[in-house]
């Protein structure tokens, strides 16, 4: 039999959109009179980034970094790696991550750690989900769009083994 995963909404488009405005204007409050520095997480936060930077409407900078600790398991393997790194100088600036999803926290405190022997003058968090249900290492998120159940998401970037990544809304992938 051909494998049918079901998928149940989670967090529909107007919600999403409402969530970024939201976030886009706690960051906006916070740096009005600087430029920061954007650095998203390949490949999962680049529509969620897209979103972001156009209701921020602030003079920025962006760059990206891609990281792989999964491979196509859902389960993180523990292990990241920088697999294309940073172009930006990040000495001085106002740096904010920009991540899809916070799960085990393995990613991002990895991430957060590599980035601040860089020297960055301030270094914040901003994530789009959070599944604290599953954490295995403590991460604080400066700006949050949604907590999410422990459950395997897709849809607005997220994927699954590289699929269901143009959704613009977010759904649980039940099988
Ligand atoms: P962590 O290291 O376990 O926190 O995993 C973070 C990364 O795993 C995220 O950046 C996502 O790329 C991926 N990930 C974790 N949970 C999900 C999910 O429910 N859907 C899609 N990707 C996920
Ligand atoms: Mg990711």
């Amino acid at each position: 039999m051909v494998f049918q995963p079901q998928l149940k909404i989670l967090i529909n488009r107007d919600e999403i959109a409402q969530a970024v405005d939201r976030l886009a204007c706690e960051i906006k409050r916070d740096y009005r009179d600087k430029e920061p520095l954007l650095v998203g997480i390949l490949r999962g936060s680049f529509v969620f980034m897209a979103d972001l930077i156009r209701r921020l409407d602030l003079p920025l900078e962006l760059d990206f970094i891609r990281l792989c600790s999964y491979g196509a398991a859902r389960e993180s393997s523990g292990q990241v790696r920088v697999v294309q790194g940073l172009k930006a100088p990040m000495r001085g600036r106002d740096v904010r991550v920009v991540e899809d999803i916070v799960d085990t926290g393995i990613t991002i405190s990895f991430l957060l750690d590599y980035l601040k022997r860089r020297r960055p003058a301030s270094l914040k968090l901003c994530a789009l989900t959070d599944k604290p249900s599953r954490r295995r290492v403590s991460v604080s998120i400066d700006y949050l769009g949604f907590t999410v159940p422990g459950e395997f998401i897709v849809g607005y970037g997220l994927d699954c083994a590289q699929r269901f990544r143009y959704l613009p809304d977010i759904y649980v992938l039940e099988d």
